[in-house]
């Protein structure tokens, strides 16, 4: 996840592909976790907010260690030699070349229901990222990654109607729900879609908030376009401003949605039922 720091630094774009391509990236958190760099964790770095930039992060907890892979094309520590097809298998099936999985805190599951056209997009952009060498050391795993479900099949294509484009970047792209939902874990059902969690980063607690449309826990009483415009500026109904995760994710990430799509996200999380 990213923390409140200036975003990357992107290589332009040469075709419209690519265009498409930076755009994915930019919206999907901006592959933040990788770091501003893409190189993914560095040996050695701190381990305490901010995070050491521009390097990726280490998860660590029950599971055990888990650093965040480079994926920048360098051809020995990067994704460089990869095929289009096994980067493809990493980001959408959770699956690495040799066949072994990727743990869930890689939203392999979520982007599995990426369309075609914006995953292939996506791949041709991070070719075009700058090669770093950077070895990243093997995950330490306490158990063996099961085989992910994935439940529907990708849409082949990018969804244009405003109600299902929104629930495609909530779902598929932005990963709203990583944050604003309970995972499942230690024996609990995952939590009510959207209706907030608290997250444990870094040693700190943060609260997540509710963003069903429930009136007195949710954003029930923000307008659409309040959600809108909270999501590209960081500006609240109530005349605040977006602080913690959030603040740093509009900075990095959702500021770069075009009004359509902020558009279309609001609409959504107006659409689905409140959770009190
Ligand atoms: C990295 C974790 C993370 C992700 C991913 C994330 N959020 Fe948030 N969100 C937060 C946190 C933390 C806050 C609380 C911010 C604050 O206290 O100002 C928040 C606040 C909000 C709020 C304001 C709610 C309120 O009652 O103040 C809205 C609306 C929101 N997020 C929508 C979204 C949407 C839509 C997405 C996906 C496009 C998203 N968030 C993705 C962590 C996240």
């Amino acid at each position: 996840m990213v923390g409140c720091d200036v975003g990357p630094q992107l290589p332009k774009a040469r075709n419209e592909v690519e265009v498409r391509g930076r755009h994915v990236l930019q919206i999907a958190e901006g592959c933040g976790c990788h770091g501003a760099n893409f190189a993914g964790w560095r040996t050695g770095r701190s381990e305490r907010l901010p995070r050491s930039r521009p390097y990726g992060e280490r998860f660590t907890g029950p599971f055990g260690s888990l650093p965040a892979s480079n994926i920048t094309p360098d051809m020995e520590t990067g994704i460089g030699s990869w095929s289009d097809a096994q980067i493809l298998a990493a980001i959408q099936d959770g699956v690495r070349p040799d066949g072994t999985y990727l743990h869930p805190l890689m939203p392999s599951r979520a982007y599995h229901g990426m369309s075609d056209e914006d995953a292939r997009a996506l791949v041709a952009f991070l070719r075009r990222l700058r090669p770093v060498r950077n070895l990243v050391p093997d995950r330490q795993l306490t158990m063996l990654v099961p085989k992910p479900e994935n439940g529907t099949d990708a849409p082949k294509r990018h969804p244009e109607d405003r109600g299902e484009l929104g629930a495609y970047l909530v779902h598929h792209v932005s990963g709203c729900a990583d944050c604003h939902t309970t995972p499942a874990g230690n024996g609990r059902p995952m939590g009510a879609l959207l209706a907030g969690r608290i997250l444990e980063s870094g040693g700190e607690r943060i609260v997540v908030p509710n963003i069903t449309p429930d009136p007195r826990n949710g954003i029930g009483r923000w307008r659409t376009r309040d959600i809108a415009r909270y999501l590209r500026t960081g500006s609240r109904p109530d005349g605040g401003l977006a602080h913690s995760l959030m603040a740093g994710l509009i900075l990095t990430s959702f500021s770069h949605l075009t009004s359509q799509e902020a558009d279309a996200i609001a609409a959504y999380l107006k659409s689905i039922p409140p959770v009190h």
